[in-house]
């Protein structure tokens, strides 16, 4: 059978996905794996969240409901939600709700790109951009942002945004890195992007920030450009696959991103969007995941203190952490992130994410939801100063 997609398949694995699974064929033999791959909480739902969903399964009225664009329920919600957090009107109609915000952006950038136009990109990137871009044709570009610093690389932006970029994608606070855009650089993106391009802003992370305020794309004033804001349940709300997410979109896309969900969705499950309705009402919650994450990752910036090598990049936030390994792998002779994580991985039975499917593959990102995190850094940190 011929595929007629250029893509190569193989290449674009998620290595995240590759490494998860040797962790699964590990527990299937018996054995136990520490798993810093996901983005998925170790913690569960909260009852009040499982009991609403519940209640949904138990009422004829609710689990048969059919919405392709979400249900009218959740996006009065949502609306209600954001007027209260950051004092916001937002029409109902612009929430577009689907299956976690992955599916989202296929769509989003199915509408706004065609073959040969250009989409700008952190760099480090989530992989989902990058293989939502390939899926178009689209040319990928990249700004940078700051290894050293986490901080964005405005002249990177500056020389990268061009007269044929139709999306930038900003992500605050960061996958990979946990850096985090001030208010500031949000408002220097904004004027360089000058309205000619929509910027999706990707605040999937947004509760989660361990030192300064993650400011919010929704606080700025007299913006120039046309935003579009993406979030899920599935990160602080631990509804990793209870799969609910939505973009709030500008008038001229509510129609074009339903109509894909009526011939390509259907509906999004209801049960789960009741669970969604659930969780707004328990913002405390957030706060505990993001003091336990806080923990992880200050344990993490102490424990590679002193390791010859490695270096410990300090993340604000977001689930994650990243380790530069490119002295480590120079002096091993280890060419790819993946071999260095199998490596890991067969030696120590943590799973870690080799860093190039975010572009940056001389290191390994590090994700805080293993149940026994700082016992994994244990191990990692043994491995790095003993091989
Ligand atoms: C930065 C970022 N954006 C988007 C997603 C997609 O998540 P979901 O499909 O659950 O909304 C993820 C998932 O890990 C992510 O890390």
């Amino acid at each position: 059978m011929e595929i007629r997609s250029s893509i190569n398949f193989h290449d674009e694995r998620f290595l995240m996905f590759v490494l998860d699974q040797m962790a699964n064929e590990l527990e299937r033999n018996g054995g136990e794996a520490i798993r810093m791959t996901l983005g998925k909480s170790e913690m569960p739902l909260h009852p009040e969240i499982i009991n609403s969903m519940q209640q949904a399964l138990d009422s004829f009225e609710k689990y048969s409901l059919v919405y392709p664009g979400g249900l009218p329920e959740l996006k009065d919600k949502l609306a209600t939600h954001y007027q209260t957090k950051y004092d916001v009107s937002i029409k109902p109609e612009n929430f577009v709700i689907s299956v976690g915000t992955s599916t989202l952006f296929r769509n989003l950038f199915y509408l706004l790109l065609k073959e040969g136009d250009e989409v700008l990109l952190p760099l480090p990137y989530y992989s989902l951009y990058h293989f939502c871009a390939l899926l178009v044709g689209a040319k990928v570009r990249y700004y940078k942002i700051d290894m050293d610093t986490l901080r964005l690389d405005v002249e990177s932006f500056k020389e990268n945004f061009t007269d044929k970029t139709k999306v930038v994608v900003i992500n605050t606070p960061g996958n990979p890195l946990g850096n985090i855009l001030t208010k500031e650089e949000l408002y220097t993106i904004d004027s360089i992007v000058d309205g000619r391009a929509a910027i999706i802003n990707d605040e999937i992370y947004a509760n989660t920030y361990f030192d300064d305020e993650c400011e919010s794309v929704m606080q700025l004033k007299n913006t120039k450009s046309t935003f579009i804001t993406t979030d899920a349940f599935s990160k602080a709300y631990r509804m990793y696959s209870r799969r609910v997410g939505y973009a709030i979109v500008p008038d001229e896309l509510v129609q074009p991103l339903t109509v894909i969900q009526h011939h390509t969705l259907l509906t999004a499950d209801p049960v789960v969007q009741f669970g969604a309705m659930a969780a707004l009402d328990y913002q405390h919650e957030v706060d505990h995941l993001v003091q336990l994450y806080k923990g992880r990752r200050d344990y993490t910036i102490d424990a590679f203190q002193n390791v010859e090598d490695v270096r410990a990049l300090p993340a604000r936030g977001s689930f994650y952490f990243t380790l530069d390994c490119e002295a480590f792998m120079k002096r091993k002779g280890i060419s790819t992130s993946l071999e260095l994580a199998t490596q890991i991985f067969e030696a120590t039975h943590v799973a870690t994410v080799p860093g190039s499917d975010f572009g940056i593959p001389n290191t390994l990102r590090l994700s805080y939801s293993a149940a026994k995190y700082n016992e994994g850094i244990n191990r990692l940190r043994e491995f790095f100063t003993t091989t």
